[in-house]
């Protein structure tokens, strides 16, 4: 079966990897990935695929509602899985207006383009937009999010994808556009920018740089690994029902500093460092505001329904994410430019960091 797909954010971190399983999985499908190469975008993550015969790249900013109609107009897509965004939690606070364009008004920009281009033929058709579990805010010691977990979300990032979430439900309610919305854990893996805590850990620990752990370091995520989250979306994305949410999730829960301290044995192991060493860069600095203490998410929905779990265990995706940024160190000099440095020094000062 053949099908024209938008992927939206397809040279970040997640886009890149889903942009490359359809790719790899579908190759009768032709795949747009629109991207505006914003500084977590890098089409360097795609090398390997950007030869395949029907995938297209086309950089474009989705505030750009000209340019979106121009590309349903050419490409008369059938359905648009849509990742695109600013996603970290510390700009959100340093700027939180960027949160509100691009994932705001960005995605309602989509919206309304998808909505036009389809004018109201929408058998085969779907919108599929990715978020987070950020938007239901934070949990005490116990409890997981589900699908029907009121939305409570605390930092402008959150805000900002509870908003985008909340206008893909209302064009499902009152167009009839076929939605269908994801809310995901925190993904770990190769390709992740270095500004979130794993590669950002990992970077430092290579570098002997501090470790700068927000706070107690008693805060709670649960992790998945980015190709489980790759093949949760291939799975919704072919057999979820228009109209749902679902919940994904890697039944993995790590307070920050015992991950940290994992995360820091393993590089002492590959590094070929006197056990212990890595440890000693562990900084504890001022907190995050609003930082939410706990995410756990039962992802039970998907797993029943779709017959989902993650593929990968901690131990060995930790294993060749680390094994990633060891191979990679060019990469990682790359994406660390002149810019990210101005972020670094206004997010965590100076202090030789
Ligand atoms: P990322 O920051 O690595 O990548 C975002 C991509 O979007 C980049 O390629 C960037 O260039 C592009 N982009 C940003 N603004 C744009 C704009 N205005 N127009 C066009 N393209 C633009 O993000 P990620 O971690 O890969 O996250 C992807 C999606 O998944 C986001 O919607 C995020 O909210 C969601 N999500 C992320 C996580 C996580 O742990 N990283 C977990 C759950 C959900
Ligand atoms: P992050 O990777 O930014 O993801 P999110 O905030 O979206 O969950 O952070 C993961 C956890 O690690 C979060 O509790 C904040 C914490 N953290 C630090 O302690 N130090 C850091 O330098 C960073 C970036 C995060």
């Amino acid at each position: 079966m053949s099908k024209t797909i938008i992927i939206t954010g397809g040279a970040g971190f997640i886009g890149s990897h889903v942009v490359r399983l359809f790719v790899n999985k579908y190759p009768g499908y032709r795949i747009i990935n629109l991207d505006a190469l914003t500084y977590a975008g890098n089409l360097e993550n795609l090398r390997d695929i950007e030869q395949a015969p029907y995938y297209v790249f086309v950089k474009v900013n989705i505030l750009d509602i000209k340019e979106l109609k121009n590309i349903f107009e050419r490409y008369h897509p059938d359905a648009v899985i849509h990742l695109a965004a600013e996603s970290h939690v510390d700009r959100s606070i340093l700027s939180p207006m960027d949160f509100v364009y691009t994932n705001v008004i960005g995605t309602v920009n989509l919206l309304n383009a998808t909505k036009d281009a389809w004018a109201g033929s929408f058998k085969d058709k779907l919108f599929y937009h990715i978020s987070t579990d950020e938007v239901y805010g934070s949990l005490g010691e116990k409890g997981f999010f589900t699908e029907t977990t009121a939305y409570a979300p605390n930092s402008p990032y959150s805000a900002s994808k509870a908003s985008s979430d909340h206008f893909v439900r209302a064009y499902g309610e009152t167009f009839n556009l076929p939605v269908i919305v994801s809310n995901c854990s925190n993904n770990y893996g190769p390709n992740q920018f270095p500004e979130k805590l794993i590669p950002l850990f990992i970077n430092n620990i290579v570098n002997e740089k501090p470790l700068p752990v927000y706070g107690d370091g008693l805060y709670t995520r649960d992790w998945l690994y980015v190709k489980d989250h790759a093949r949760a979306i291939d799975l919704i994305f072919h057999e979820g029902k228009a109209g749902e949410t679902y919940n994904i999730g890697g039944f993995n829960e790590w307070k920050n500093i015992d991950l940290i301290k994992l995360l820091c044995r393993l590089m002492d192991k590959k590094l070929k460092r006197t056990p212990g060493s890595s440890e000693q860069l562990i900084t504890y600095v001022k907190d995050r505001p609003g930082h939410d203490r706990r995410y756990a998410i039962d992802a039970s929905k998907i797993n029943r329904e779709l017959g989902w779990k993650p593929s990968v265990t901690f131990e060995q995706g930790l294993s060749e994410t680390i094994d990633w940024y060891l191979e990679n160190t060019e990469w990682l000099k790359r994406v660390t430019n002149g810019e990210y440095l101005k972020y670094y020094e206004e997010q965590y000062g100076g202090g030789g960091r």
